[in-house]
C-alpha cells in the first residue's frame, strides 16, 4: 500500500496578464502548499476502482471524470502500460473552492503511481501528463514553493517559505474557474515583484478576487473577517475562490482566529505552510 499526501495549494499571490487566443489566461502566480490536504492510498495489486472517503466524499463521484482516475489513465497511456489500481481518495479538502484539491489528488495519484512501478519522481512524461490534467497539476506534483507563469504550469522553485501558521476559510460555495476568468477586467496590473516569495507575495494581490466577490459576496464577509483578527500578516482568496487564507506569526493568534471563526457555518481548516 503506497500512501501519498496531497496538500492544499494556495496563490500566495496571482497576477492574470493577459487573456490568451486558447481561452487560458497568461498569468504570474507564487504557489505556495499547506501541512495538510487530501490523501491518496494506492494498492496496485488490490481490485481496480476508486473509493472516496472523507468529510467531501459526498461532493465527487467515483465516475470517469474525476481527475484520479483521468490521472491513473494518462499513466498507463504515457508513462506505463500498468493494470488498474485499488486507488482511496481520503477528501478533506472543499471541492471546487481555489486550493487544487482535485489538481492536488491528481498530482498524488501520478507519484503514488511512479513509486509503485518505478518511475523516477521527476519523470519528463509525469510532468507532461500533469500538464495534460491541468494548469495547476504540475505545481502541486513539485509540491514546492514555486513561482508558476504561463496559465501556471511553467514553474520557477522561489526560495522557501516560513513555516507560518495559517487559516483557511471556505464559506461553502462553489465558484466556477472559468466563470471568475471570465469576468476578469482585462487590465493588466503588473508582474509579481522580484525578491524573498512572502514580501513579494504581499506586495501582490489576487486579480481573480474582484470577479470571485462578484459572483460570491459571501467572500468579502470572509475577506472582512480574517482582515480583522489579530496578528495577521496577509489575509487573501486563493486562486478562483471560494476558499481565502490568512497568515499569522504567531500561532497562537491563529487559533485565536478560528475560535473567533468558530460562530460561523464555514469550513475552517488550522494549517501552517509547508
Ligand atoms: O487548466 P484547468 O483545466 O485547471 O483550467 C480550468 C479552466 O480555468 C480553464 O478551462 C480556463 O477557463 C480557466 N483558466 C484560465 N487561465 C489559466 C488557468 C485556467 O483561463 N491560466
Amino acid at each position: 500500500m503506497i500512501e501519498e499526501a496531497a496538500p492544499a495549494k494556495l496563490n500566495l499571490a496571482l497576477h492574470v496578464r493577459a487573456r490568451r487566443p486558447d481561452g487560458y489566461h497568461e498569468l504570474e502566480t507564487l504557489f505556495a502548499f499547506v501541512a495538510d490536504g487530501d490523501t491518496i492510498r494506492l494498492d496496485p495489486d488490490g481490485p481496480p476502482g476508486l473509493a472516496i472517503t472523507g468529510p467531501f466524499a459526498a461532493g465527487l463521484s467515483g465516475e470517469g471524470d474525476n481527475l484520479v482516475l483521468r490521472a491513473e489513465r494518462l499513466f498507463a497511456e504515457r508513462v506505463k502500460a500498468v493494470p488498474r489500481a485499488a486507488i482511496e481518495l481520503v477528501k478533506r479538502l472543499p471541492v471546487a473552492s481555489g486550493i487544487g484539491g482535485g489538481s492536488a489528488d491528481a498530482a498524488a495519484t501520478l507519484r503514488a503511481l511512479a513509486r509503485a512501478h518505478g518511475v523516477a519522481a521527476d519523470d519528463a512524461r509525469l510532468v507532461a501528463c500533469g500538464e495534460a490534467l491541468g494548469s495547476d497539476v504540475p505545481a502541486c506534483l513539485l509540491g514546492l514553493p514555486a513561482l508558476g507563469r504561463g496559465r501556471g504550469e511553467r514553474l520557477a522553485p522561489t526560495a522557501p517559505l516560513p513555516k507560518l501558521p495559517a487559516l483557511l476559510v471556505n464559506p461553502g460555495v462553489a465558484v466556477s474557474t472559468p466563470a471568475v476568468f471570465a469576468r476578469w477586467d482585462r487590465i493588466d496590473r503588473g508582474p509579481i515583484g522580484e525578491g524573498e516569495p512572502l514580501a513579494a507575495a504581499m506586495a501582490g494581490r489576487n486579480d481573480l478576487e474582484p470577479p470571485a466577490r462578484a459572483i460570491a459576496p459571501v467572500i468579502d464577509a470572509v475577506l472582512a473577517k480574517l482582515g480583522e483578527q489579530r496578528g495577521v500578516r496577509l489575509a487573501r482568496m486563493s486562486g478562483s475562490g471560494a476558499t481565502c487564507f490568512a497568515l499569522f506569526d504567531d500561532p497562537a493568534d491563529r487559533v485565536a482566529a478560528a475560535g473567533d471563526l468558530a460562530s460561523t457555518d464555514w469550513w475552517c481548516l488550522e494549517t501552517a505552510l509547508a
